[in-house]
Parts: structure tokens; sequence; C-alpha cells
């Protein structure tokens, strides 16, 4: 793949690079579409990084389907698809991992302890092998994008962070590879979800900005389901993910919760319409 990448380069091509883990879907493809659009070469990796999953977490469940996954490529027009193997990625002696600070530590990073640090890791490793000049992430990973953008600055990697929006199902369900794991129940039950982030930001369009009364609205649905089990519901600013008292349009609004065995996480800025 470094030989490929450094090839490309040298032809003056633009390497754009759709870090996955696989079992694509329609949030992958819109990455994907904007990755062919800016980019002479697009590489998908598909990879289940197991350095980002906690003890107990869903690594050997984690939904794989690469067949399926070539001809979603192929159809969204993907020049490589670079999916190593764990050894190829982590040989034995393996010792190296990178940590982005303070905006890990919150929400997911405080659910999910080393989960970040499995991430960062993994796609610094992906940086130096695609060699990619610019990598697209999804929105709904919010805190992964942010800490993937801080990682990049900090370390002066010459790679521009593109970040792209949720893609939700018709009604509303934010799509996640994780959604195959839910019953027919627990789908609609998920929904919750997107109705609490409507009715946060329907509030704060109309004029509530105090985030404990904001909070109330989203607690009055979520909180009333009760297959769910939340592990968060905050508001913080976008860039710094600051907690805030007082919502203004730079305002993040971030869930996560457990139905059955499945964690979902779902989020939107209050001041923007996705
Ligand atoms: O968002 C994901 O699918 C993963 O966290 C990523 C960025 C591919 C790293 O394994």
């Amino acid at each position: 793949m470094q030989g490929i990448a450094a090839s490309a380069r040298k032809a003056g091509q633009v390497i754009a690079l759709v870090p996955t883990m696989g079992y694509l879907h329609a949030g992958h493809a819109s990455l994907m579409r904007e990755g062919r659009r800016r980019g002479d070469l697009l590489v998908v990796s598909i990879f289940v990084n197991p350095t980002q999953f906690g003890v107990g977490e869903d690594f050997a469940a984690y939904p794989r389907d690469l067949q399926r996954d070539m001809q979603v490529a192929a159809e969204a027009g993907v020049d490589i698809i670079f999916a190593p193997k764990a050894p190829d990625i982590y040989p034995s002696g393996y010792q190296t991992y990178l940590d982005v600070e303070q905006l890990t530590l919150p929400l997911c990073g405080a659910k999910r302890p080393g989960h970040f640090r499995g991430v960062t890791t993994v796609v610094t490793k992906l940086f130096n092998i695609v060699m990619p000049q610019l990598a697209l992430f999804g929105k709904k990973d919010f805190q992964q994008l942010a800490a993937i953008r801080r990682m990049t600055a900090d370390l002066n990697m010459p790679v521009e962070i593109v970040g792209m929006p949720i893609v939700r199902e018709a009604d509303g369900l934010a799509m996640s590879s994780r959604n195959a794991y839910l019953t027919t129940a627990e789908r609609a039950t998920a929904l919750c979800l997107s109705r609490g982030l409507r009715a946060a930001r329907l509030a704060y369009q109309a004029g509530e900005t105090k985030v404990t009364a904001l909070r109330e609205n989203v607690m009055a649905i979520i909180g009333a389901e009760k297959a769910v089990a939340i592990e968060y519901v905050e508001f913080r600013q976008q860039h710094s993910l600051v907690e805030v008292a007082h919502a203004a349009s730079d305002t993040l609004l971030a869930l996560a919760v457990k139905i059955g065995n499945t964690r979902l996480i779902d989020n939107c800025v209050l001041g923007e319409e996705n």
C-alpha cells in the first residue's frame, strides 16, 4: 500500500482515504462519494481495529462482510480497498500508542477507557501507510472527529480532515454498522434518539437556551423509554467539548444509550440542520 501511495504521489495524484471498520452503509457511501469527488486515488480501509474495543465490548461480534463491502465500495467508485489483518497492523512486539488528552476524557472517552487511544493510534498508522492528502470521517462519531482533528494539528500531520454530515434513515435513525444488532422492537425504540435531538433543537430555535430546560426536553423523550439505558445526554461546545450551561448555535448535544446489548450514539449541533 505504501508503494502504491508513493507512486501515486509521485505522479501528482491526490489520495483520499475513507477509514472504516467495514459493514459499509449509506453513511460510508457518502464519505466515499465525497472522497471520489476530491481525490484522484480513492482508498477505503476496512479494519476492525482490536485496540479500540474494551474488555467485554463487541469486537468479536462486530459485523463483518468483506464481499458485500467490496460491492458497495465498487459502486462508489473506490480504487483500492486496504483490508489488513490484525498482525499486519499490530505485529508481535508492537508497543507504540498515541493519546489525545483532554478532548478524549469526557463523553465516550469516560465510558470506554482506552477507546480513543486505539482510534488515534490506528488512524495515525493508516495515514502513514496510505499517505493521503485528505481523509474523510462522519460527524456521528463527533468526539472521534474532534480528537483526530486535534491530533493532526498537534502533530503537524499533512492530512486535511474532512467531517461529513450524519446520514439518517428516512425515519431519522442515524446510520451505523451497529444498527444490525437491533431487533425490530429495539430499532423502533432507537428512534427516540433522533426525536430527542429534534425536540432540543426546536426548543433552542424557539428561544430556549438554558441547558437544564433543554435537557429536560430530551429526557422527557428518551427517559420515557423503559428499554433505554442512558449513558449520557450532554451539551458541550462543539470544538473544545467543554460543558456549557447556556446553549448557543455551536453547542453540541451528544447522546449515548444502550438498548439491550447495543450501544448507540447520536448528536446534533443546535444551530445546524443535521
Ligand atoms: O469510525 C470508525 O469506523 C473507526 O473508529 C475508524 C476511524 C475507522 C478507526 O478504526
